[in-house]
């Protein structure tokens, strides 16, 4: 089961590399490569039961994964629940969905346009995690979506992959501090998200994180090609319980603020 783990996460990750190259360079500055180690992997999706975070996690369900923990996130009107292996080098992953009737009848009608195209044959396949967009939408409907909802925007344009993966800072050989990574990156030219500080986290909440801001790449709407915020990298550090192990959930502070990540720059 472990190899079919590892063969749908490196699928998931080259998928992620077509639209994210920086994340790429960010491995070679962090680590020598055994070393980097995915804490979690994203997903975004509608709360629609066509593809909700049932459909998703069917597939890592069926691959030994447990559902864990569960989260509010009221003001971008997000709900998300995160998934375990028991073996603890396989990345976990944290899926959220956009509680889709709490917005405009316009963004709606965009958003079950979309959910309406997708083909629920694909949606039974662990294909489905790095399938992209498999619908068309407009530029103009992205921009209606982004009036209201980034996290609608963005997954209407660049449809079912990793919004981002996190690499493990408890795992890299030369760093244990997340200042220091965080500094490393910005020396090599990288911007981090610094919406609510650059560390969203702290010792006591047990979790640490931080995140480049996305990158930009061109999306094929049906009457243009627009550059836009792609998948950024993130990076936790987790701390021990009072147990000795570490820590393993989410805070949804800080998870509230990491979604911002791919908003554009102002
Ligand atoms: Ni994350």
């Amino acid at each position: 089961m472990t190899a079919q783990v590892t063969e749908l996460f490196k699928n998931i990750w080259d998928n992620y590399l077509e639209v994210t190259p920086s994340a790429e360079k960010i491995h070679n500055i962090l680590g020598s490569g055994s070393d980097v180690i995915n804490d979690h992997v994203a997903y975004r999706t509608f709360n629609h039961e066509k593809v909700n975070i049932e459909k998703l996690s069917q597939h890592l369900i069926a691959l030994g994964y447990k559902e864990c923990g569960e989260y509010h996130f009221e003001a971008k009107k997000l709900y998300a629940k995160h998934f375990e292996h028991e073996n603890t080098e396989l990345p976990k992953v944290f899926i959220s969905q956009l509680l889709t009737e709490e917005f405009s009848e316009e963004a709606q009608a965009i958003m079950n346009k979309v959910v309406d195209a997708i083909d629920p044959a694909l949606v039974a396949t662990p294909e489905f995690l790095f399938s992209g967009k498999t619908w068309d939408i407009s530029y103009e409907e992205y921009k209606t979506l982004l009036a209201e909802s980034e996290y609608a925007a963005w997954l209407s344009a660049w449809g079912y992959r990793a919004n981002h993966f996190t690499v493990s800072i408890n795992h890299l050989a030369n760093y244990t501090d997340i200042v220091a990574v965080n500094d490393s990156l910005k020396d090599s030219g990288f911007e981090l998200n610094a919406s609510g500080g650059e560390v969203k986290g702290n010792e006591e909440v047990k979790l640490e994180q931080s995140s480049t801001i996305a990158d930009k790449h061109a999306v094929e709407f049906s009457d243009q090609t627009v550059e836009i915020p792609s998948c950024f990298y993130e990076f936790a550090k987790r701390y021990p319980l009072d147990c000795g192990n570490l820590y393993t959930g989410f805070v949804a502070a800080s998870a509230d603020k990491i979604f911002e990540s791919t908003n554009a720059a102002a």
